[in-house]
């Protein structure tokens, strides 16, 4: 294995495998937003990615995929229920996501925690050359770069925190706060989406330590009496807009748009969800406010159709199979009331879908509905902007997802306050053409210009600061 001066470092591998007969050796690449997010750095740097294949016990030897090195980190079963399952996303998801749901915080898990970054973090130690740069990703490996530090001194190392940093008043419950925000730590350059969440941060560092912090740059002193110092800063990540714009532009693209709404039946209106199903995403705030519309006589199945993709996710999380029951038992309550032969309230789709079809969905929708309680950015709310080359469509957008501080021009809305949803949703169908196309026109601007490679440009000068700063130094 050859060693890479750039590493990735993410909970999982860019790539799923794929089912008998499908994909490239075996593999295909997944759908998700970071691997899009990062593809163009990993194509330019010749970098590698280290990460869990994602099914238990599949021990795999690092392989060439579409010119990155892959390093797959295998799971135990064990593991995947105490790392994965358990600590990441039964404790640290909700805690970090203003416990909308009730963290649960076990020993055991956090045990297995600490051995699976450490595994991550040997791997990436034995990946990367003699002053290399490695960047972590995530919460569930918040321990890696001090791990890394102390393995690999000469590294430049940086963190991305891809979801909210909670005030201190929730992070203080963690037992293993302080163990945390050390491992944090141990980045040169610690990234977080909102401003207000590298705030969190720096608070919470200033509550648990007293290390000198100073316009987001911290002090954190070492073993051996040395110190360096680790910037927290807002970088906010963003889509491959581009690529989005190009697919909308595809006569088949948009003769699919058109085939979908005829498929509802060409209602006046239609409304769109798009979201992991997660109960952090506001679904059944959604549901209730587009159920009284209907209750009112506001709208009517006629007229208007909400479609609400809800992808599977996490779900052997006892928290995740509830919410299923609760979104399910609700579409059908609301669609046994409302529907008619002709017409449906709600179409319910389960599933994930390639970005060729999501955007095809994007250009049938008139509103798009994002009314997440708490997220770290909400990159669907990007690309339903990044899709209207036409200028046409409403963004209704929850001023809890990190996308509200950059797309000033959405429909804001608390999605806890149901009248103002509802009478939001109200404004977004009867917005008259030259003012959606003024609004979108301002969102396109800000999400062309801060494109994914904007982001990923910006953290990465960051770090080239933080390693100048560091020969400087010695
Ligand atoms: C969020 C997290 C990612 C995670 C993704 C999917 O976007 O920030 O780190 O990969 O959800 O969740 P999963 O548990 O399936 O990896």
């Amino acid at each position: 294995m050859t060693q890479a001066e750039f590493v990735v470092v993410a909970n999982r591998l860019p790539v799923d495998k794929a089912g008998p007969g499908e994909g490239e050796d075996g593999w295909r690449r997944s759908p998700g937003g970071l691997v899009t997010a990062l593809e163009p750095v990993m194509k330019e740097t010749d970098g590698a990615w280290v990460g869990w294949p994602g099914q238990a016990d599949l021990e795999v030897e690092p392989f060439d995929f579409d010119g990155t090195q892959l390093i797959p980190v295998a799971l135990s079963a064990d593991e995947i229920e105490k790392y994965y399952e358990g600590f990441s996303n039964d404790t640290i998801w909700p805690l970090y996501h203003d416990v909308i749901a009730a963290p649960r915080y076990r020993r055991v898990w956090w045990d297995s925690y600490v051995r699976v970054n450490r595994r991550f973090a040997e791997a990436a130690a034995n990946a990367v050359k003699e002053n290399g740069t490695v960047w972590v990703q995530d919460y569930q490996l918040q321990l890696v770069p001090k791990m890394l530090r102390e393995m690999r001194p000469d590294l430049t190392i940086g963190y991305f925190h891809h979801i909210p940093f909670p005030a201190y008043g929730l992070y203080s419950q963690l037992p293993w706060r302080r163990l945390v925000l050390e491992g944090l730590l141990g980045a040169d350059v610690i990234g977080f989406q909102r401003v207000a969440d590298a705030g969190n941060f720096a608070r919470a560092v200033r509550r648990l330590f007293r290390y000198e912090t100073r316009a987001g740059r911290i002090t954190v002193p070492g073993e051996d009496g040395t110190a360096h110092t680790a910037l927290a800063k807002a970088f906010p990540i963003s889509i491959a807009a581009e690529t989005y714009m190009e697919l909308a532009k595809k006569p088949e693209v948009q003769a699919r748009a058109k085939e979908i709404r005829e498929g509802l039946g060409n209602p006046k209106a239609i409304l769109l969800g798009v979201d992991r199903l997660d109960y952090t995403k506001g679904i059944r705030h959604r549901l209730k406010a587009f159920g009284e519309l209907l209750e009112d006589g506001r709208v009517t199945v006629d007229d208007v159709t909400l479609v609400q993709v809800a992808s599977p996710s996490r779900e052997r999380v006892e928290a995740y199979v509830q919410l299923r029951d609760e979104i399910e038992l609700t579409v059908a309550r609301i669609n046994g009331d409302h529907d008619t032969f002709g017409h449906s309230a709600i179409r319910y789709l389960h599933q994930g879908y390639p970005r060729e079809e999501m955007v095809a969905l994007f250009l049938a929708a008139d509103v798009m509905l994002v009314t997440a309680l708490r997220d770290g950015m909400n990159l669907v709310a990007k690309e339903y902007v990044a899709t209207r080359n036409d200028n046409r469509g409403v963004l209704v957008l929850s001023e809890f997802a990190g996308a509200a501080d950059e797309l000033g021009s959405a429909l804001k809305v608390n999605p806890h306050d149901i009248d103002t949803l509802k009478d939001t949703i109200i404004q977004a169908i009867e917005m008259p053409e030259a003012d959606q196309a003024r609004r979108m026109r301002s969102m396109r601007k800000r999400v062309l210009e801060h494109d994914v490679k904007a982001w990923s440009d910006s953290f990465l000068a960051a770090l080239d600061d933080a390693r100048a700063a560091k020969e400087r130094a010695t």
